[in-house]
């Protein structure tokens, strides 16, 4: 039998899930899509996604997690007496893991861009070079590979140190250290000359552009950014305190991730609109981080300057931690299960997994390279580890876990976990079921097919 840690402190265990929480999809794809979809009136639809589908997913995560005190295979497992519902559990930690092995390869590509941002090697570069640069990168054999590795070293050792001395430990440095070097990007970012246009493509709200494919990626946006579906919340929440207030907690890592989210837009387009870029030019994800910024961010704070090199270091170090601190979730995820579920010490468990990862994570890192002949409908290993996670994996878990809690747990028990066996309110209970019951199935399962492609014979 383990022994369990617990995080040492409710702020602990607040920053640990916001660290979750807080990664890639709150710089590369939130920003975007906000400006692309309407700003301020995406920003309303976002929030309402949180509130009605978002937090009661993951209050339900919490619950489950701190009830059985247990891995979120075995989390499930205990709920479930046995039946079928137990494989929720392990599709989550399947999610989980399988989700680690591509994200790592990106957690490794900041490390590199930050170092390419310090040794100030964007000076003088040509607008049109920067996609050569990253497409020399990451289908170079070795470099990929060798930064995957760093990347994952640094998660697996904070991962063997244990929850408090680990994981709390760790996010209690690197989440003040995030937050203050968002303020410090946004305050460079808004003193630029032409930023209150940038500043205004997110914020004035365009109710014209709201559709109903702009409120599923409402949805789908939301869901990815708030880690759910994979067990990170849930194996966290095993490490919660008896008193630890699970809607607060909740509150505060949604309110945590939206304001870093909507904050990376400030840092992102006034640069792109002072350098008179269009922001749709721009792209999303990958080749917005890797191909347009590292040129925008030369030309607006002058090529080569010093106060460039120490902004675009600043921007990708701010990466590394968020994609760091969600790394190491998944990562917990997976260590819990392996070494709960089969017995193992802690260390043996995170090595199992971070063999995995390293193995599967170097086919990924190596598919836009050496192994880019490999493919399947025409995608490459890493798009196909995305798009499978992103497409199916995650709505399916998500869509499960809203049906079980609504459905299969037993009421009381939520009843009594919500309020801390009596000591806290809960007027929103009965809000919270018929969300998990109705609302949230329906919502997801629509993300679902729509990612399917399914409503595309309509048009
Ligand atoms: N929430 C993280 C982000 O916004 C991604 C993530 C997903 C992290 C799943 C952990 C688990 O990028």
């Amino acid at each position: 039998m383990h022994t369990r840690e617990n995080f040492g402190s409710k702020l602990g265990a607040i920053l640990a899930a916001a660290g979750s929480a807080v990664g890639l999809g709150n710089v590369w794809r939130f920003p975007i899509i906000t400006g692309q979809n309407g700003g301020a009136a995406f920003i309303i639809i976002y929030i309402a996604c949180i509130l009605l589908l978002g937090l009661p997913i993951m209050i339900s995560e919490f619950l489950i997690g701190r009830h059985t005190h247990s891995n979120t295979a075995g989390a499930y497992r205990i709920l479930s007496n046995g039946n079928a519902w137990k494989w929720v559990g392990r599709l989550g930690v399947f999610t989980g893991w399988f989700i680690l092995c591509y994200y790592a390869v990106v957690g490794g590509w900041t490390i590199h861009y930050t170092y390419l941002s310090a040794v100030n090697a964007f000076k003088d570069v040509e607008a049109s070079e920067y996609g050569n640069i990253f497409e020399g990168f990451v289908s170079n054999p070795y470099l990929p590979v060798l930064w995957l590795f760093l990347f994952m070293g640094i998660s697996h050792v904070v991962i063997t140190r244990g929850v408090q001395s680990g994981i709390e430990k760790f996010s209690k440095i690197m989440m003040p250290t995030l937050f203050i070097i968002v303020i410090l990007l946004v305050v460079c970012s808004v003193m630029l000359p032409g930023a209150e246009k940038g500043i205004k493509f997110i914020l004035v709200p365009d109710f014209s552009k709201v559709t109903s494919g702009v409120v599923l990626q409402a949805m789908g946006q939301a869901f990815f950014s708030l880690s759910l579906g994979m067990g990170c919340l849930c194996t966290y929440a095993s490490y919660f305190e008896k008193s630890t207030p699970l809607a607060k907690t909740a509150l505060n890592v949604s309110v945590i991730d939206t304001l870093i989210a909507i904050m990376a837009g400030f840092i992102i387009f006034p640069s792109i609109f002072n350098i008179g870029m269009n922001p749709d030019e721009v792209g999303m994800g990958a080749s917005l981080t890797f191909i347009s910024l590292p040129n925008v961010f030369q030309k607006a704070f002058g090529d080569g300057s010093l106060v460039a090199c120490i902004f675009s270091v600043m921007f990708y170090f701010l990466l590394f931690v968020a994609a760091l601190t969600s790394s190491i979730s998944l990562h917990e995820v997976a260590t819990a299960y392996v070494s709960e579920e089969f017995n193992v010490t802690r260390r043996v468990g995170a090595s199992i997994v971070t063999i995995v990862v390293l193995v599967l994570g170097t086919l990924c890192a190596l598919s836009f390279g050496p192994l880019s002949g490999v493919t399947l409908f025409d995608k490459n290993i890493f798009t196909l580890f995305d798009e499978f996670s992103g497409t199916f994996l995650l709505p399916i878990s998500g869509m499960l876990i809203a049906i079980f809690a609504g459905w299969a747990l037993d009421r009381q028990l939520y009843r009594d976990e919500i309020s801390n066996h009596g000591e806290l309110k809960a007027p929103y209970f009965k809000l919270l079921i018929i969300s998990l019951r109705y609302v949230t199935p329906v919502a997801v399962g629509i993300v679902f097919l729509d990612n399917l492609g399914v409503f595309d014979y309509f048009k």
